[in-house]
């Protein structure tokens, strides 16, 4: 992924951008990258990040586990995070002597916003004794009150690692009925939602399979427990992305953010993707601008409180170590 030739790169977005945003874009791809290269920084970027970061500047990609593992393992002074804050104080959580720079400080997560580290500790009061494993998707003050952190893609595996009958899974309450759907474990939750993928409907997935019989639907745990029946298969951003590669369907709804397909599709011409579209307003907030920009003056650093980050860097390797 690292700095392929500007044409390569237009090859790929063109289903998606004009010329005349190619022309715009262009310009703002090489200046990042001399200015990565000055700053000894590499970007790491989500599976949601619009087609001209994903493709033209980003150096590393995945979902929030594989940017956890891949940020566990960088060498380079800087980090750019291009995807929302929950993944940039992981980064930094995992790197507290680099830099690590988000573009725009309020690219934010519904989840995130819908617990406190207060709330973890009445649920302990609650339900003492009970292992709290808290979605990668919060703040490092809610990981800090958590034992364990888990990420869409391994939920279940960390649940039954840590051998109890009972566990608080916070603060999704969809990935809750996931993990309690595909095992024995009694799993206890809070009512968090995402914003965008509690916009899915079961019904809309009726709809498809109507008008289009050979659909394949693929959909991300954070939807409605109905909605995820209704799939054919349930997994985090990369796990989707690599069954359309196993699968290579004719066609296929993936039923997440949806500027995801727009960069699965340049992967895969000959899938065609239709699906409903819902956006993520807090992934959006990532430009090609304001990437210039932090790189060029060094804004947007992630800074952790000292009280807080050595307990909430032990949650997430405790992740990264069962998973
Ligand atoms: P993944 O870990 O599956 O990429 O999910 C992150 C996220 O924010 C989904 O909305
Ligand atoms: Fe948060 Fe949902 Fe956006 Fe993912 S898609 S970052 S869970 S609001």
């Amino acid at each position: 992924m690292k700095n392929q030739p500007l044409r390569e790169i237009f090859d790929k977005v063109r289903h998606v951008v004009t010329e005349p945003e190619w022309a715009l874009a262009r310009p703002l791809i090489e200046e990042i990258r001399q200015l990565k290269a000055e700053r000894d920084a590499l970007i790491l970027a989500h599976n949601y990040q619009h087609p001209l970061i994903f493709f033209g500047v980003a150096d590393l990609s995945g979902d929030s586990l594989g940017l956890a593992r891949q940020a566990s393992q960088v060498d380079a002074q800087t980090i750019v995070m291009c995807g929302v804050h929950f993944m940039a104080e992981t980064a930094k959580l995992l790197n507290p002597d680099r830099q690590v720079l988000i573009p725009d400080d309020q690219a934010g997560c519904s989840l995130a916003d819908a617990i406190t580290a207060e709330d973890v500790e009445a649920l302990r009061e609650r339900y003492p004794g009970v292992p709290v494993v808290t979605y990668v998707n919060t703040s490092a003050a809610v990981k800090a009150a958590s034992d364990i952190c888990c990420t869409s893609s391994n939920a279940i595996e960390i649940v039954e690692a840590l051998a109890s009958d009972q566990v608080l899974l916070i603060p999704d309450r969809h990935l809750a009925d996931y993990v309690s759907n595909h095992s024995e474990v009694e799993i206890l939750t809070w009512e968090g939602g995402c914003v965008v993928h509690e916009e899915f409907r079961a019904s809309e997935i009726d709809a498809l399979r109507v008008d289009h019989p050979d659909i394949c639907v693929i959909a991300h745990p954070e939807c409605h427990a109905e909605v995820q029946a209704s799939a054919d298969m349930v997994g985090s951003t990369s796990q989707l992305i690599d069954w359309v590669g196993n699968h290579r369907p004719d066609k296929v709804a993936m039923i997440t953010e949806c500027t995801m397909s727009d960069n699965v599709a340049s992967h895969f011409p000959k899938t065609e993707f239709i699906q409903p579209c819902s956006l993520c307003p807090y992934m959006r907030r990532i430009t090609l601008e304001k990437i210039r920009d932090c790189l060029r003056d060094g804004s947007g650093e992630v800074e952790i409180d000292e009280a807080i980050a050595d307990q909430a860097r032990l949650s997430v390797t405790r992740m990264l170590e069962v998973s």
